[in-house]
Parts: structure tokens; C-alpha cells; sequence
């Protein structure tokens, strides 16, 4: 199709939107695709009443049960999402995991530590992402006790997203990826008397233990190649914006897999031109369920929000910004979020361990 103009658009999508008139974005592929501003005289929020699975859902991860280890909160056959709490281990308690149903990304929520690989040492602390890929054993060690939220790639492999016209170095350097560090671990396995033996491996759901009759991190001299694991921290991100015009969320990009994209929001000057919209705007992302996991920061677009919680808005509602935020957004020049949106191309199942949590009254706070 080509571009087309009824009635009376605007010339700058989510810039110069008429006084009292709503901007509504319809577009497909997560941002990516076709698109489409509607110019409208009322919100497309301003819904009386939403009766069924389409309400969105608000999830307070901080009243999971810590105990239980890991609990599976969304999926679909291409993507699923944990928490992971992990205690702090005494050296000889130490186990060593290998996914063989997918790719592990860690987002380190609370807590500090490191991870043993066949590559090497990585360490981690709040607001750090550990990727592992698929089938490579590694084993955490926490300095104190940590909180993940867990992204299992069950399809494909995690991939940095395309960079066009700002160039490789933009959003973050390959050179911000941290590599696993070799002798450092032999040396601090040794220090710490680390001897895992025993490797547990999950494929489709069931575990298989493959036992060792010596430490499973002990046989690697050296190694070359393009698939190790690593990790990235928030801090040597750069976020894209425009002084001029809000960015789509699909700017924030920060791993691309098959079938759904992992963004990272990070603090950010907020846009400078007086007609250019300060918030997310109205929009159906018509193709995608969009998640959020609030990790830190002000997040001065809601009441009542923490950090901790998950938003789940499924494909089908339109949204845009949170009515509290329309009016917090005031003389704010910045915004101070720490936030990881996973938007998935199929719809996501709710596991019933994340239901329990589940703020039952959230979807009434978008009616204006
Ligand atoms: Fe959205």
C-alpha cells in the first residue's frame, strides 16, 4: 500500500497534534511495519467498561513466592517469562544447569554475583542482562541473594537488532558486551574449592543429571569463536530519542529473536519542541502482546507502581498513555525509568502462579 491522507493529519507523527485531538497509532510488526495516524477527537481509551481476557493485566512479582526458586509467569511457543530467585550457596552446593530447550536471558533484577561458564567467569549486579545460549552449562554463585527476570528463547538465538543509519556503535558498543573471563575462573574456582560433578539438563520440561567424575569447569585450556555467553549492563546502554518528536518503542530495541524483541527503557532527556508529545502515544500495536518489567527508577506515568511489578497488555487493546501520566508529565524534562519490554508476535498464555499476583482493578485506571 502506498501512503495516503484523509481529512486533516497531522504533517509529524505524535508531533503538532491539534488542541483537544488525540493521536492513535495502528500500525503492524511491533513499529516496524506499516502504519497508519488517526487524528481523533477523543481518546481511543475512552472505553465505559472492558469485560473479558483483552483487559490489561498487572502483575506484582514482589508477592511471588521466593522460596519456590523460579516460577513461570507468560508463554507461548516461541518465548517464555520467569523469575528466578536464587540464595546465596555455600561453595559445595553449587549446581551447574544447561538449557536445551532454548537460550537464557537473565535480566539481574536485585542481587550481585557471578556465573561460571566452560567460557569463563561473568559477573553480574542490578540492572545487567546474562545471556547464555542454548545447551552451555553455567552455574550461579550469588554474592547475596538474587532476583532475575528470566527470557526463554525457545526458538531461535538472541541476536543484536539492526543498526542502519545511527551506525554499529549506537544504542551500545559490541564492545559494551562483557566477555566471560577463562583463567579468572580457574583461579577463583580453585580459591572458592568449586568441584561441580554433576550437570542437570532440561529439555522440553524434564531434567536429565549427566554425572562427572571431576569438576565439569575443569577441562577447558582455551577456546575461539563467535557463540559464548555474555552480559550487558543498562549503564553502557544509549538510548535513542529525538529532541524534535517521541520515538517508537521499537527505538529501545535491544535483542531481536524470532517472533519477539527484547527493549530496555532507560533514563532519558524527554523531548524539547513544545507540539512534540512528552509520553508513549495512543496506539495498537496491533500484532504484538507487550510486556513490561519495572525494574527502577520514577515511574511517573502511574500511581501505585513499583519496582518489581509486570504489565501485560495484550494485542487487541489499544493504549497509549497511562491517564496519570498525561497529567504527571507536567514541566518534567526527563524521565527516570529502568524498565525491559518483551513484545511477543503470538499471544501470551498467563501461568497460574503469576494469577495470584494479579492487581484485579488495574485495567480500570486507564478510563480517564
Ligand atoms: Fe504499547
Amino acid at each position: 500500500m502506498h501512503h495516503y491522507t484523509q481529512g486533516k493529519p497531522t504533517r509529524q507523527g505524535h508531533k503538532g497534534i491539534p488542541e483537544g485531538c488525540f493521536e492513535e497509532e495502528q500500525g503492524l510488526k511491533g513499529f516496524f511495519g506499516p502504519v497508519s495516524h488517526l487524528i481523533k477527537s477523543k481518546p481511543s481509551t475512552r472505553w465505559t467498561d472492558i469485560d473479558g481476557p483483552l483487559r490489561p493485566h498487572m502483575y506484582d512479582l514482589v508477592k511471588l513466592d521466593r522460596a519456590a526458586g523460579s516460577q513461570r509467569l507468560l508463554h507461548n511457543n516461541a518465548v517464555a517469562l520467569h523469575m528466578s530467585f536464587i540464595d546465596v550457596l555455600e561453595p559445595q552446593s553449587a549446581t551447574s544447569i544447561r538449557n536445551a530447550d532454548g537460550d537464557l536471558l537473565y535480566f539481574c533484577h536485585k542481587g550481585n554475583g557471578e556465573v561460571f561458564t566452560e567460557y569463563g567467569r561473568l559477573q553480574y549486579s542490578p540492572g545487567q542482562y546474562v545471556v547464555v545460549p542454548r545447551s552451555l552449562h553455567h552455574t550461579f554463585f550469588p554474592a547475596e541473594k538474587s532476583e532475575f527476570f528470566v527470557v526463554e528463547n525457545l526458538q531461535s538465538h538472541f541476536e543484536e537488532p539492526e543498526r542502519g543509519l545511527v551506525g554499529r556503535h549506537a544504542i551500545y558498543d559490541p564492545n559494551a558486551l562483557q566477555k566471560p573471563e577463562l583463567e579468572a575462573q580457574h583461579a577463583r574456582l580453585k580459591e572458592l574449592g568449586i568441584e561441580i560433578k554433576e550437570i542437570a539438563v532440561k529439555r522440553l520440561g524434564e531434567t536429565t543429571r549427566f554425572s562427572y567424575d571431576s569438576c565439569v569447569y575443569s577441562d577447558v585450556v582455551g577456546w575461539k569463536g563467535d557463540l559464548y555467553p555474555f552480559t550487558l549492563h543498562m549503564d553502557h546502554m544509549m538510548p535513542l530519542m529525538s529532541h524534535r518528536a517521541h520515538l517508537p518503542p521499537s527505538a529501545h530495541t535491544t535483542f531481536v529473536a524470532r517472533d519477539f524483541v527484547v527493549c530496555t527503557f532507560l533514563p532519558r532527556p524527554l523531548e524539547k519542541d513544545d507540539d512534540a508529545l512528552k509520553v508513549p502515544f495512543y496506539h495498537q500495536n496491533i500484532d504484538y502482546d507487550e510486556v513490561l518489567f519495572y525494574h527502577d527508577g520514577d515511574f511517573f506515568s502511574r500511581d501505585n507502581l513499583h519496582a518489581g511489578m509486570m504489565s501485560f497488555h495484550p494485542q487487541g487493546f489499544p493504549h497509549g498513555p497511562h491517564p496519570k501520566a498525561v497529567k504527571s508529565v507536567g514541566g518534567k524534562t526527563e524521565t527516570s525509568e529502568y524498565a525491559v519490554m518483551v513484545d511477543s508476535r503470538w499471544p501470551l498464555h498467563v501461568d497460574a502462579g503469576v494469577e495470584q499476583t494479579e492487581l484485579k482493578q488495574y485495567w480500570k485506571s486507564w478510563q480517564g
